[in-house]
């Protein structure tokens, strides 16, 4: 399948990019005092690149909807806020202990530990900041809807909880399917938070909603496959980030327990389920089907 060289998937995630940092900009302007340190993190970690995949799901779902692209687009600002946290976070000495992210030094080390820290708690606090603002949508009910979501998906029941458990999974073996509640918790919640938030932005109906929760959690699933297996077979330069690291901190990964073929045999098959869950939209969501195919070929 070309669809890995989508030249259409190519240019929306290069829009979404542009139009997601456009945005962030005016929220993120600098403060005079001192404590412009901590936005000046924000912003470095922000504004450092990403395939920008959440904000990219949020604009293409809502899309579904006609939704309104500014308000989409503010979602799309909030969740990427929220990704760019649990990156920094992720990449601390007392967590994953990384150097470097997208091709930088990670924030710890550009700045300071309890710079990082911070710029991460604000990173997190700004998207509910964002998402309450009336200008996410008129409609409280909406705002309040994707406040919920997005704690719940971001917590202890979602991607906190699964790090939790990545963490504490070093010394111990995970069986198959708790390696799937890990990776459906600490990655799939806020990809699933991302498609399901244009649904609400557009009242879609309980049943389409749920197509589209089913199309999150495998393509959430098979993007953290992915993940895995560019740590094993990336080029740490195309990557951005250190690879080779996760066999000897320990972690629990379906490559891990699987193997490579194994894994990538699994992460096709999810990105086809994945597919198979969008069959009434049509052609409206063809950019959808393409980034089930680019999260598990991707290179970066
Ligand atoms: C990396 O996410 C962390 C995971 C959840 C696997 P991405 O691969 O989306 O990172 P960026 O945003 O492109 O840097
Ligand atoms: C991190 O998973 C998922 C997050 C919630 C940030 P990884 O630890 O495998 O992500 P990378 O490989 O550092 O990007
Ligand atoms: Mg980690
Ligand atoms: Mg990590
Ligand atoms: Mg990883």
């Amino acid at each position: 399948m070309s669809d890995f060289n989508n030249d259409a998937l190519k240019s929306a995630l290069a829009a979404t990019s542009k139009a997601v940092e456009r945005v962030i900009e005016p929220i993120l302007a600098m403060p005079t005092g001192p404590e412009a340190r901590v936005v000046e993190a924000m912003r470095y970690s922000f504004f450092a690149g990403g395939k920008r995949l959440r904000p990219f799901l949020v604009l293409a779902s809502a899309a579904l909807f006609d939704v309104n692209r500014e308000q989409a687009l503010r979602v799309a600002a909030a969740i990427e806020c929220v990704h760019c946290y649990s990156l920094i976070h992720d990449d601390l000495p007392a967590m994953d202990d990384d150097d470097f992210r997208r091709g930088k030094p990670t924030a710890h080390k550009a700045f300071d530990e309890a710079t990082a820290i911070l710029a991460g708690d604000a990173l997190l606090t700004l998207a509910f900041d964002i998402l309450s603002d009336e200008a996410t949508h008129a409609d409280p009910n909406v705002r309040l809807s994707l406040v919920r979501k997005l704690a719940r998906a971001s917590g202890h029941h979602g991607m906190v909880g699964g790090q939790m458990i990545d963490l504490s999974a070093a010394d111990r073996t995970l069986e198959e399917a708790e390696i799937y509640r890990l990776q459906q918790m600490k990655t799939g919640a806020l990809i699933s938070f991302s498609v399901e938030a244009g649904a609400v932005l557009g009242h879609a109906a309980p049943n389409v909603l749920s197509s589209l929760q089913g199309y999150a959690r495998d393509l959430g699933l098979a993007f953290q496959i992915a993940d895995d297996l560019l740590d094993v077979e990336g080029d740490p330069d195309v990557v951005g980030k250190a690879t080779q690291k996760d066999a000897d901190a320990g972690k629990a990964t379906l490559v891990g327990i699987m193997g490579i073929e194994r894994a990538r045999k699994q992460a096709s098959i999810l990105a086809d389920q994945a597919i198979e869950h969008l069959s009434e939209f049509d052609d409206k969501a063809s950019l959808l089907r393409a980034v089930a195919h680019f999260a598990i070929f991707r290179r970066t």
